[in-house]
This record gives C-alpha cells, structure tokens and sequence, in this order.
C-alpha cells in the first residue's frame, strides 16, 4: 500500500485479521455481542468513568446491534472497530477502533479499553503497537491520533513509551464520561518507525 493509492485500493487490501504474538485482532460481527455485554458487566465501573456511551446499564441486545453495525462498517472500510481474541484460551478482552476521521488525508484515531480482568498484562501495548504498523502499512496512513485526559497516566504511558508525539492540549476536544466535554491531550505519529519490536501479521 502506498499513500497514492485511492479508497477502492484499501477496500481489496485492509486485510484481516491481525496476529499480535498473544492476540487475533479482527473486526467485530454478528455473534459478537454477548460476549461484549459480558466483557462490559465486568469493567462497566472503570468504563462509566472514561468513556462517554458507558451511561446506564450494558445491554446485550443493543450491543449484538452494534457488533453488527461494526461489522457493516469495516466491510464498506468505513471504520475499524476490533475486538482482541486471546490466542490461548479464545476469550474476548479486549476491544479497539481505527476510527477513520478522514479518508483523503488518511487520519486515523485509536482507542481502546481491556476488559477489567485482562488488564495490566500489556495487551493494549501489545494492540497499539500493532495497530501502528497496520495503519501505516495497510492502510495507507499519514496521521495516527490517539488522546486522553488529565490524569489517565496509564493511556499517557501507553501512547508516549510507543513513540507517539505529544502535540499539545486541545480545549473541549474530548466527549468524556456523563457527556462532559473535557480538555485533552493529544499525541501522534506520522510513520510506523522506531516501534518496540514484536512480531506482528495479517491477512
Ligand atoms: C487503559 C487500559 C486500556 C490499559 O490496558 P492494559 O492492557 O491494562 O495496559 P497495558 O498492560 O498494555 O499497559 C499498561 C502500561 O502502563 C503502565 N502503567 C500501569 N500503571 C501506571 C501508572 N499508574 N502510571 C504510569 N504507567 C502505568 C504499565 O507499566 C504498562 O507499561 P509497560 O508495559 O511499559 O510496563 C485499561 O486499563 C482500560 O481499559 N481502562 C479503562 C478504559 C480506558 O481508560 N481506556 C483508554 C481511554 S484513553
């Protein structure tokens, strides 16, 4: 993939899924909701605190509506909404989007969250460190974004021990957890260089 390549070329390459060494990373489809409602119920506490659509309650029907929505989306290479399969035991634990702002300019945002009882085992080190080499390899990236706010010291190692650049805080640029519109802080890479080294495929 290069970067003169149109969209109708990334819609035959983007290929699925991508191996990290301990996790199968690949778009979420029909079938997947329960396990994501139940990997919710698990972490919701942590996840009400962040993420502004963790309001109410989890529930599995509107979460098996939006695995397949996932699924629809990253047929038409609209988004990339990933879950992480544990290669050892087949469980669901983590979840992560290629969130596409702009398909001209080729900028993508990542995110992610780990269900509350596989965190702390560098799975979304193990995923971000991916997604940088995916991105820029096969999709023809020029701009990776990634955010968070004040005090989330964990995102903030995550980002910058992978190479990501501070760019600065953008005001009320974040929708964070009960709709607060929030300042955040904002790193990006422009090329997938200088990556701890891990072995990483796809298709
Ligand atoms: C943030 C989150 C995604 C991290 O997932 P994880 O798989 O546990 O993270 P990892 O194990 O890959 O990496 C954690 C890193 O942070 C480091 N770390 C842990 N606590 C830290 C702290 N208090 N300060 C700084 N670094 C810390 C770890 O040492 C590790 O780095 P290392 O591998 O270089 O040693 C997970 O806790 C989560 O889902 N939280 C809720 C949702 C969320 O906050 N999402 C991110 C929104 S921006």
């Amino acid at each position: 993939m290069t970067k003169e390549q149109p969209k109708d070329q990334i819609l035959q390459d983007a290929p699925m899924p991508v191996r990290t060494p301990r996790l199968t990373l690949r778009p979420l489809q029909a079938g997947d909701g329960t396990r994501l409602y139940n990997a919710k119920l698990e972490t919701w506490d942590s996840l009400s605190q962040v993420f502004s659509w963790a309001t109410g309650a989890p529930d599995p029907d509107q979460d098996e509506i939006y695995a397949r929505k996932a699924q629809a989306a990253y047929v038409l290479r609209q988004d990339f909404s990933l879950v992480g399969v544990e290669n050892a035991t087949g469980r669901h634990v983590l979840w992560a989007g290629l969130h596409t702002h702009n398909w001209s300019l080729r900028e993508f945002q990542i995110g992610y969250w780990v269900r509350e009882s596989a965190q702390g085992y560098g799975y979304a080190k193990e995923t971000t460190n991916a997604l940088v080499r995916y991105a820029f390899n096969m999709l023809g990236a020029n701009r990776l974004v990634a955010c968070h706010v004040d005090g989330n010291e964990v995102s903030k190692h995550i980002v910058t021990s992978l190479g990501f650049e501070h760019e600065g805080v953008r005001r009320n640029s974040l929708l964070f957890a009960g709709g607060v519109v929030k300042d955040a802080q904002w790193y990006s890479r422009i090329n997938a260089k200088n990556l701890p080294v891990i072995n990483v495929a796809w298709g």
